[in-house]
């Protein structure tokens, strides 16, 4: 039975500890967002206020043609001023994106039970988790959102161990995907100077994570935020969005993007995925490349799913900007740190922007 979402335990209990999730709590009928979901007036996202991105995706087909330097150009762009792009023609096939936003909505309709044995703190294996809002025991007011996260570690361990209704097409998600990844990264350091080798791809995209995000139907979209403000933490990630829109990204500086402190929408284009640079790659170019910060809307009349995979560095690499770039720039902005002592900081305090990279910083003030 549903308890009474007005108290704040007992809505707690059920939507987190008992792993009923948001979805839960919709399902149970709802008329209005409990106060553990309502957002202070700043977070809250004025939808009419945000433009959309109008930039057409970038044709990845064209890499490595007689159009090479050209596309390379807008991707180093994109990286450098909204830390967002879209990418077509990028090795994923259209039918998989299809899927894979089915089997997300076919997870999140199963049983509670069936989801909630890969809670954290119960989950039969240390490579899935399934949870809700960002870090629940921490956050102000709760983000309107549940997911699982699947770590990839080889092919025979996702197999055991990722759930069997999601495991087939995440996998191959991820297979697809990694070619294209390595060679946007090939483009970005290229362009900072750096001959990069396979083994220094290798090292940046280590460790690779699939994620199903379920955003539930909410009767104030207004009050609520899907994801708070924040950015990315690994290299590089990719995102499968589907129809609905409500991705939003902040511009960090004045550019053909538009005006610092904007938000700029990222709009679904049918079989496009969507690439964010995250703060490793922010780093490692000594602040060249834009971390952006970014969040996600709720919706009132449907569901919205998305997908991404992220990409980092193995927990116990050392990460510090390229020495070809701070040579270049005379200065170094981010100190040298374990990537595991990031990721600690990282998932230890709520959403707050692109307060994570402080922990990296020289000099903050
Ligand atoms: C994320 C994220 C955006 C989206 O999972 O980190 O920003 O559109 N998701 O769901
Ligand atoms: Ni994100």
């Amino acid at each position: 039975m549903a308890p009474s979402f007005d108290d704040g335990n007992s809505l707690f209990n059920f939507v987190v500890r008992d792993g009923n999730g948001v979805k839960g709590m919709v399902d149970s009928g709802l008329s209005t967002v409990p106060q553990a979901y309502m957002q202070p007036p700043i977070e809250r996202i004025d939808k009419d206020r945000a433009r959309k991105h109008g930039h057409p995706p970038i044709d990845l087909s064209k890499l490595g043609g007689p159009e090479h330097n050209e596309v390379a150009k807008q991707i180093v762009r994109a990286a450098e001023n909204l830390g967002f792009f879209q990418v077509v023609n990028h090795g994923v096939p259209v039918d998989l994106l299809e899927s894979l936003k089915d089997t997300a909505h076919d997870f999140f309709s199963l049983p509670a039970e069936k989801k909630a044995v890969y809670r954290d703190d119960v989950s039969p294996t240390p490579l899935v988790k399934y949870g809700t809002s960002f870090v629940p025991q921490k956050e102000k007011a709760l983000e309107w959102k549940d997911y699982i996260s699947m770590q990839y570690t080889n092919d025979a361990e996702a197999l055991q161990h990722w759930p069997e209704e999601i495991r087939d097409v995440s996998l191959e998600y991820l297979r697809t995907s990694m070619s294209m990844v390595r060679k946007l990264l090939q483009v970005l350091l290229e362009n900072l100077g750096v001959k990069p080798e396979d083994s220094m791809i290798d090292v940046l995209v280590d460790k690779k994570m699939v994620n199903m995000n379920y955003y539930p139907t909410c009767p104030n979209p207004d009050l609520t935020v899907g994801v708070g403000r924040h950015s990315d933490m690994g290299t590089l990630t990719i995102l499968l969005q589907d129809g609905i829109g409500g991705l939003y990204v902040k511009i960090e500086d004045d550019s053909e993007f538009g005006k610092k402190g904007e938000w700029v929408e990222i709009p679904p284009v049918p079989s496009a995925l969507v690439i964010n640079v995250g703060d490793m790659v922010q780093v490692l170019s000594n602040g060249k490349y834009k971390s952006a910060e970014h969040r996600v809307r709720t919706t009132r009349t449907k569901s919205r799913v998305s997908i991404p995979i992220f990409t980092m560095p193995n927990a116990t690499a050392k990460i510090a900007p390229l020495p070809e770039v701070v040579e270049k720039d005379g200065n170094t902005l981010y100190k040298e740190f374990v990537l595991a002592d990031y990721m600690k900081n990282f998932f230890s305090n709520a959403h707050d922007g692109k307060k994570s990279l402080d922990f990296a910083k020289i000099n903050s003030a």
